[in-house]
């Protein structure tokens, strides 16, 4: 698939299915996040967790819990982002970057995907830290929900960001 194709095929699907996904999609999912790009190189600040099954129907609960409502629509694979760089803006800028490799890479395989950044709204939440055997120097940025599309629909909006263009 050109890569063009590809970037226009990733839109948030929030209709996500809790079949499970092929082992080889997810692996190369994996595969792809790691190539992401993060400041400094310092890839040893960054730590990917990717649940499934029990673990991750426990954190849906838990956002029912705490939220009111599953965060991650449903889905089969949750990818948490979690950081322990000593700047903010390098932590949030290195888990974009890498959720969106992760997106493009679900895209590309036809995987509905959603980044999401209301996952840390549970950020004190014991259980779903203990799952992610989350240390005290780290920090949750983001996540990715993944699961195959229950439905097509994606929401009406403008892609259009401004650029003005100096010569
Ligand atoms: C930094 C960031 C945080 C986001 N957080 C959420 C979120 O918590 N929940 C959600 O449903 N969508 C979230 N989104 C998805 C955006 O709403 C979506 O990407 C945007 O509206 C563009 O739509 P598209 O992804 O279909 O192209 C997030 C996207 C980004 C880039």
């Amino acid at each position: 698939m050109e890569f063009k194709e590809v970037v226009y095929k990733r839109r948030s699907n929030r209709f996500l299915s809790d079949k499970p996904l092929k082992q080889e999609d997810l692996d190369y999912i994996l595969e792809i996040a790691q190539r992401a790009p993060v400041g400094m190189g310092k890839y040893e600040w960054t730590r990917l967790v990717l649940l499934e099954g029990d673990a991750l129907k426990r954190v849906q609960q838990e956002f029912v819990k705490e939220i009111g409502k599953d965060v991650s629509y449903g889905g089969s694979a949750l990818i948490y982002i979690l950081h322990k760089g000593a700047s903010e803006a390098i932590d949030n800028l290195d888990g974009g970057a890498i959720a969106e490799h992760i997106c493009l890479a679900a895209a590309e395989k036809d995987i509905g995907n959603v980044f999401l950044w209301s996952v840390t709204r549970t950020k004190e939440n014991k259980v779903i830290n203990d799952l992610l055997q989350k240390q005290e120097d780290e920090k949750i940025i983001a996540a990715v929900t993944l699961g195959y599309k229950a439905s097509e629909e994606v929401r009406d909006i403008s892609h259009k960001i401004e650029i003005l263009k100096v010569k």
